[in-house]
């Protein structure tokens, strides 16, 4: 009996329990980070807003000049099904779709045919729930939209790693890194906002469009709150009254200190936990729920 309890895969068209998943050497998503991805989460058995992580995943393909063999409903049931045998009632769950292998003396990447890769594992969080991020401020410049499409979920994250070991090492847990003026742009998987006498503002480009922020936006707009999308200079989120970052592995989650230094009191402010309280309650609003049958 495989023992899926651990998570599982997809892999060549089979399932596999997680431990068994594996890629190919010669795979460009793994040489070249050439690959676009998507995860989704699942609480109480039920995905969060399934359709539009799987609307972003489709559109990074077709930036990228990639394709699948799945439709959008097939896409579901293999997603669904990796669940399912996981057993698992909260989860991450990835898509990806990898550049694959050219053929044999190629480096043409007209010549490859891309590969399909998904997995489900238990849930993964960004920080321990209910506890504030400690944020630290790089320097370091995010890569540039004129680079590479930051709309296009991507793997390219060493600006993103390495500005998380400086943050470790200047005392702090993650990091924003910034955008060619200097201002904040986005963390290791998150986006960030800031709260300024109730108006929210958010860093409006060259970053990824995320489902939590999309999501944080919306629900703070319903509440008659602003939301500004554009630039967050650094100094504007060390004066904010509430700093939070928002991403799918965790969804809206405080920043309690900021270089450091208290965000205000230090105490994780009323506007997120408004938003974060709105956040979680759709979870079970049918219009973004889709139910696992395991
Ligand atoms: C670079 C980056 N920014 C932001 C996010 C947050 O996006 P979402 O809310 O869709 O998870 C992610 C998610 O992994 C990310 O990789």
């Amino acid at each position: 009996m495989l023992d899926f309890s651990n998570g599982s895969a997809f892999v060549d068209e089979k399932f596999v329990p997680i431990s068994e998943a594996k890629i190919s050497l010669l795979d460009w998503g793994f040489l070249h980070s050439d690959a676009t991805y998507d995860v989704a989460h699942v609480r109480g058995g039920k995905f969060f807003r399934l359709n539009d992580h799987l609307d972003r995943f489709f559109s990074g393909m077709k930036m990228l000049r990639m394709s699948i063999p799945y439709t959008r409903k097939e896409l579901t049931a293999i997603l669904s099904d990796c669940v399912s045998k996981s057993g698992l009632q909260e989860a991450y769950v990835e898509m990806i779709t990898t550049r694959g292998l050219p053929e044999p003396g190629s480096r043409d990447p007209r010549t490859c045919r891309n590969r399909f890769f998904a997995f489900a594992i238990p849930f993964v969080w960004i920080t321990t729930p209910g506890k504030g991020l400690e944020l630290i401020v790089s320097q370091r410049q995010r890569i540039p939209p004129q680079s590479v499409n930051p709309t296009v979920k991507n793997y390219h994250w060493l600006d993103l790693v390495m500005g998380q070991f400086e943050a470790y090492d200047k005392g702090g847990e993650t990091v924003a890194v910034v955008n060619g003026k200097g201002n904040i742009a986005e963390g290791p998987g998150f986006n960030i906002f800031a709260v300024k006498n109730g108006i929210l503002t958010t860093p409006g480009e060259g970053v990824l469009e995320g489902i939590t922020r999309k999501t944080a936006i919306e629900i703070a707009n319903e509440l008659g709150y602003d939301v500004i999308q554009g630039e967050l200079s650094p100094e504007a989120a060390r004066s904010a009254d509430e700093l939070f970052a928002t991403s799918t592995a965790g969804g809206i989650m405080a920043i309690t200190k900021i270089d450091c230094q208290k965000v205000s009191t230090g105490k994780v402010g009323p506007i997120t936990l408004e938003l974060q309280d709105r956040y979680w309650a759709l979870h079970n609003n049918p219009h973004y729920a889709y139910e696992i049958h395991y």
